[in-house]
């Protein structure tokens, strides 16, 4: 008996969300104020976190950019100041250090208060393949993609628990959702630590969500975000094929995207829409098909001429 209860209840529910959703689609969401919230943007020394924290300066939220790159995160400040007359505040922080991601945030919290937006957006890509990539860029890609999320979930989320209050943000990529790439021999295998620790993060943020909000039930929101490639530099060089099916996207675009997401606060963004589509066929094609079909796409010439920026290149060799 209980079970027919429950099964009617979630039938029910279902069609109560997707009326939800429908009607979201005629009379759009309203958006949330986040005038004197405290936004905490990692990697915001350029691309589309510089980008996102112009968007949120300008909707008076206090501004608080991390990055490894000082001079770039000063610039950010700069274009910030100019956009909004909130408050900014500049840390030069190297995310993939746990001890240094830990002091800075207990300054931040001593000198600005609790961060109650966390954008987790800093992160590399080596560009190489499997076997080229020296054990300490591997580490690496780990230790900045997804383990500096970890630490700053765990140095910020307390505060977020304590005023049942808060938003996390995790800048994952659409190569968090499919182990593609440039082509080597017959196996697609291109940037694989980038795709393997964008999964994580991915993985990471979406049960930290489930935990949140079906075992503790807080009112922390979530937001997940995939995008395909961004003209931002990061992946420069980069291709498509059919560009009306999966174009690069532009930096201004993806930036009001994410924003407008967290603003509305959804849980999952993916851009462009198409990456849905191929979510659902990736699971219903045969591994042959699959291959096929990113032959198709020219997922095999994605990363020909990538360039990219190499932040670790400076340092020291495996
Ligand atoms: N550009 C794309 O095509 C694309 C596609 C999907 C997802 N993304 C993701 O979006 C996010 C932003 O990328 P972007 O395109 O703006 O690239 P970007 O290179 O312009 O920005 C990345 C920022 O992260 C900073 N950073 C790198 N390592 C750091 C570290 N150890 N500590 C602190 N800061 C560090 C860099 O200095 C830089 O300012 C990244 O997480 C990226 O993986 C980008």
């Amino acid at each position: 008996m209980d079970a027919i209860v429950d099964t009617f209840a979630f039938l029910g529910k279902c069609l109560y969300y997707f009326l939800e959703s429908a009607m979201y689609k005629i009379i759009p969401k309203k958006k949330k104020d986040v005038a004197g919230e405290i936004v905490l943007i990692t990697g915001a020394g350029s691309g589309i976190g510089r980008l996102m924290a112009i968007h949120f300066a300008s909707l008076g939220a206090i501004l608080v950019l991390w990055d490894i790159n000082e001079e770039g995160n000063m610039e950010t400040c700069r274009l910030a100041k100019e956009k909004g007359d909130g408050q900014v505040f500049v840390y030069t922080c190297d995310c993939g250090n746990k001890q240094e991601v830990y002091r800075v945030a207990d300054q931040v919290k001593r000198e600005v208060g609790d961060v109650t937006i966390l954008i987790n957006n800093a992160g590399m890509v080596t560009g190489k393949e499997f076997l080229d990539t020296p054990d300490y860029m591997v580490e690496k890609s780990f230790l900045v993609n997804v383990l500096s999320h970890v630490w700053t979930y765990k140095a910020f989320l307390p505060a977020m628990l304590k005023a049942n209050h808060g938003h996390l943000v995790c800048i994952s990529s659409a190569a968090g959702k499919f182990g593609t790439s440039g082509l080597v021999g017959e196996y697609f295998t291109l940037c694989p630590y980038y795709s393997a620790s964008k999964f994580a993060a991915y993985g990471l943020a979406e049960s930290l969500y489930y935990e949140l909000t079906l075992t503790k039930k807080t009112n922390i929101k979530t937001t997940i975000v995939c995008p395909f490639f961004i003209k931002t530099g990061m992946f420069e060089g980069c291709s498509t094929k059919y560009s009306f099916l999966l174009p690069l996207l532009d930096q201004n675009y993806a930036a009001q995207s994410i924003v407008n997401a967290i603003l509305k606060d959804e849980v999952f963004l993916v851009m462009p829409k198409f990456i849905i589509f191929l979510l659902i066929i990736k699971e219903m094609l045969t591994p042959k098909m699959c291959l096929a079909f990113g032959k198709y796409l020219g997922m095999d010439i994605f990363m020909t001429n990538f360039k990219g920026k190499n932040l670790e290149s400076k340092r020291r060799s495996n």
